[in-house]
Parts: C-alpha cells; structure tokens; sequence
C-alpha cells in the first residue's frame, strides 16, 4: 500500500511539540533517536516559523498562538549598557522548558551559548512573519492588537531602524547570524537578512495599530531598501558586463560604480551561468564586495516580501529552470552555489569540518526551501516548477527519514552528521504540498503588491 506522506510527516511533526505545564509552546528542531541532541531538543524561532503553516492548516493554531506569546515574553525589553546581555528587543534563536529548583522554567539562547556564539539576528523577524501568518489564517485580530504585542513590534523596529554608523538602508550583521549560523563569509550585508528585513518591515507596518515614530520609520526605509537591493544586488549578463568593464575609484555622488566593485572579483563560474533570461540577487553587497554565491532563501524571501521586482524574480524562476540539476536535483533546494572548496573554503570557513565543501551550509541541500520555493514558483506562474520540486521531495524525503540536509555536488546522499526527523524538513514539505492544492496559500508569506522604490 502506498505510504501517505502527508500523514506521516504530519504524525512525525505532531509528535515534536513541545509542552510546558501541559501548554504547547513551541516544537523541537528534531527527533532523531541516534544522534546526541545537542541543542535540536530546542524551539527555534526560524524553524518553528516554517512549521506554522503545516499547524494551523491542521487545527493545531494554540501551538502558534502559545510560541507567540512565549517568544514575546522573552524579547530582551531592558535597555543595556553592558554587552553581557541582549540588547533591547532582540529574541532567542531557541528555547526549551528545563526544571530549576523544583519549578518549570524557560531556558533561552540569545547566542550565548551557540556554537562560536553567533547572534540571531533573523529571530525577531520570523516572528513577524509568523504572527502575520497567524493573523492571517486564524482572523484573530485581538492577539496582534494586544499592548504586549504592539510593544514588541516598536521594540523589534527600534533594534532594527535605528541610526548606526553606516549610511546604508541595509542591516550590517557579524557572520553566521541567521540560518547560516556557523562562519561562511556571510558577514556584512548578507542578502537573507535584507530579505527578512524588508519582509518584517512589510509585517510591522501591517500589524501595528496607529501612526508612531517607529511606523513612519519603516515606511521610510522599505522604498530605499528596495532601491539599494534591486540596483547594487541584481545579477544578470548585462550587470556582469558592466562590472567587469566599469571605471573604478569614482569619488563623488554621482558615480556609476557606487560600492567600487572591482572587474577582478567576478569569479569564473560566473560568466557562463547565466542566460540572457534569468538572474538571480548576489548574495551579499557591500563596500568594495560582491559574493556572487547563490543563496536560495535570500532570494526566494526577496520574491515573496516583493524586495525583488516582479521581473527580477520571474528571471529567477528562469534561472532555477535552467540550472535545475545544480539548483535542485533529486533532493531540493540547495542552500547556496557553488560551495568554496580548496583554499577558498579554508579561508572563507576556517576549515570547518561541517561545512566541507558541498555539505551543510556551504553547498549542501535542505528540505526545508520548499516551504519558500513552492509559494514562489506558484505566485509567479510556475506551478510546474513547483510540482517538480515536490516530486522530488516525495521521491526521497520519507524514504531518508526526513532529513535536515543532503550533501554532495552532483550524486546527494544524506550526511551523516544530518539529524532525521528534522521538523521544519517536515513542515517545508507539508506547506509546500498545501499551497499546490490551495495556491491563495500561498499569501500567508506573501505579499501581492510591489513597493516603489526610492533612491538614497
Ligand atoms: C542548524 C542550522 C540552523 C537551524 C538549527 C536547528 O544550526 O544551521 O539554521 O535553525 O540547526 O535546526
């Protein structure tokens, strides 16, 4: 007999709810019996936000509406002048109910505890997304509306719009701050956390109840954000050439080369991977720097928030369509292309074992960019991309147990530091799976309309 997938990823999921005094609040990153743990017995942020959509389409919303609430009240609300703290409005990337003298007690991680001690920088702004969805799905329009939750959304706008030392729209963030969390020269302006800023953004503006300081800020800063992204990230043939045969050192306001990208930093790779049709946003700008490495999530949340024009991203699908093999293969998505190797690696990751050429972060491919890939290829007209990617993903996920990552360039095969039963593997699946039988699914992370942009 035939497996029911869907049943049996919803049955795997279900049972990765975690529970405190009884009260769900959260899920587990994983449930995988022969691995240590290590800190997947956690509710993350970014990975509970994918899971959301499978609960609330399957009566599950108190999970949502309880992690919500949870994750607001550990939003770090005191402003500190010591580094030993979080700062004001930041969430955790996990959290876990522990007992403490007799008592349940939330244990949080802000970083502090995280291999090398990176900093979440995305948490606050899956947590907008989530509570969107949420709204969205469950037509509660009390919970958002509360004074806690406003509170929140100003505390997340404060820690994100306010003045620093650069002058750009972007966020400047340490390396490995977001679901890349380990060193990967994503350092400075990684194209994902631009996206999810400009998606929160989006969120915020939406969820907050009455004019303020804060709203007006964000109002502000989506045209300009949307400028800088569309101008200094796009590549395409014609971007390409113009790089590689543009002035450099220009001084002034009115220059061509804004960030001084060298002709020189255009890797090999790069000529010939595009056609004259597709294009993809580069995977981080800033002064003197492209990484022409493709991340898929940046990209694909650059599609759904509309950071991206509608012809950038249909250019994507295009180049997903045309770079399939490489892009997709038998075991969707790739996180990112190519992966460093050699010298490259060893510089860019410090020699990580994990993140060997090919493998986890630095090449490898991850269940979970369904649950952004299938609402993207429908809202922009490729359905059958979406039902492509979906197949695969039926053809291997279960039989590998619902892996959290596949490595390998060409032949991928599941690693073996990948935990199994990895939820948000799970819920990717599951929405994705949705969206294809309900496709006005996929507005729960998407915004129709476009935002005009404006120069700097
Ligand atoms: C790894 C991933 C991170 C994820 C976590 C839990 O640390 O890099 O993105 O949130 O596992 O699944």
């Amino acid at each position: 007999m035939p497996v029911n997938l869907e049943a049996e990823a919803w049955r795997h999921l279900e049972r990765a709810v975690i529970e405190m005094d009884g009260r769900p609040i959260g899920v587990k990153a994983a449930q995988d019996p022969d691995t240590p743990a290590l800190n997947y017995d956690q509710c993350f942020v970014r990975d509970f936000a994918l899971c959301a959509p499978a609960l609330l389409l399957r009566g599950r919303a108190e999970v949502v509406r309880n992690f919500l609430i949870e994750t607001l009240r550990l939003q770090s609300s005191k402003r500190r002048l010591d580094c030993f703290q979080p700062g004001k409005g930041l969430m955790p990337a996990s959290f876990r109910p522990i007992e403490r003298d007799g008592e349940t007690v939330i244990d949080a991680d802000y970083g502090e505890e995280s291999i090398a001690r990176v900093t979440p920088v995305d948490s606050v702004f899956w947590w907008l997304l989530t509570l969107r969805a949420y709204r969205r799905l469950t037509e509660d329009d009390e919970l958002h509306r509360n004074d806690d939750f406003q509170q929140g959304i100003r505390r997340i706008l404060e820690l994100t719009l306010q003045a620093r030392f650069e002058m750009f729209p972007t966020l400047l963030v340490p390396d490995g701050s977001f679901m890349i969390d380990r060193r990967m020269g994503v350092y400075g302006h990684p194209l994902e956390v631009q996206s999810l800023f400009f998606a929160g953004l989006r969120a915020a503006d939406e969820l907050l109840v009455g004019d303020g300081e804060w709203r007006e800020a964000a109002r502000k800063r989506l045209p300009h954000l949307a400028y800088h992204v569309r101008r200094y990230y796009w590549l395409d043939r014609e971007r390409l050439d113009a790089v590689a045969n543009g002035g450099v050192d220009q001084y002034g306001p009115d220059v061509v080369n804004v960030l001084n990208i060298y002709p020189d930093s255009v890797p090999d790779w790069a000529s010939g991977w595009l056609s004259d049709n597709s294009g993809y946003l580069a995977g981080n700008a800033g002064p003197g720097r492209i990484d022409y490495r493709f991340f898929a999530q940046g990209n694909l949340l650059a599609a759904m928030s509309a950071l991206a024009t509608q012809e950038q991203s249909q250019r994507l699908l295009t180049f997903y369509d045309e770079r399939w093999d490489a892009l997709i293969g038998d075991a969707p998505l790739r996180l990112c292309y190519p992966g460093y190797e050699g010298d490259a690696w060893r510089i860019v990751t410090g020699g990580d074992q994990k993140n060997r050429p090919w493998s986890y972060h630095n090449g490898g491919s991850w269940p979970c960019l369904l649950w952004s890939f299938a609402p993207v290829a429908l809202r922009f007209g490729r359905s059958d991309l979406a039902e492509r990617a979906v197949k695969a993903a039926e053809t291997r996920l279960a039989a590998d147990e619902w892996p959290e990552y596949y490595e390998g360039e060409r032949e991928r095969k599941v690693s073996e530091s990948a935990r199994r039963l990895q939820s948000w593997s799970m819920g990717a699946f599951l929405y994705a799976k949705a969206c294809l039988a309900d496709p006005e699914l996929v507005d729960l992370f998407c915004w129709p309309d476009t935002v005009e942009e404006r120069a700097c």
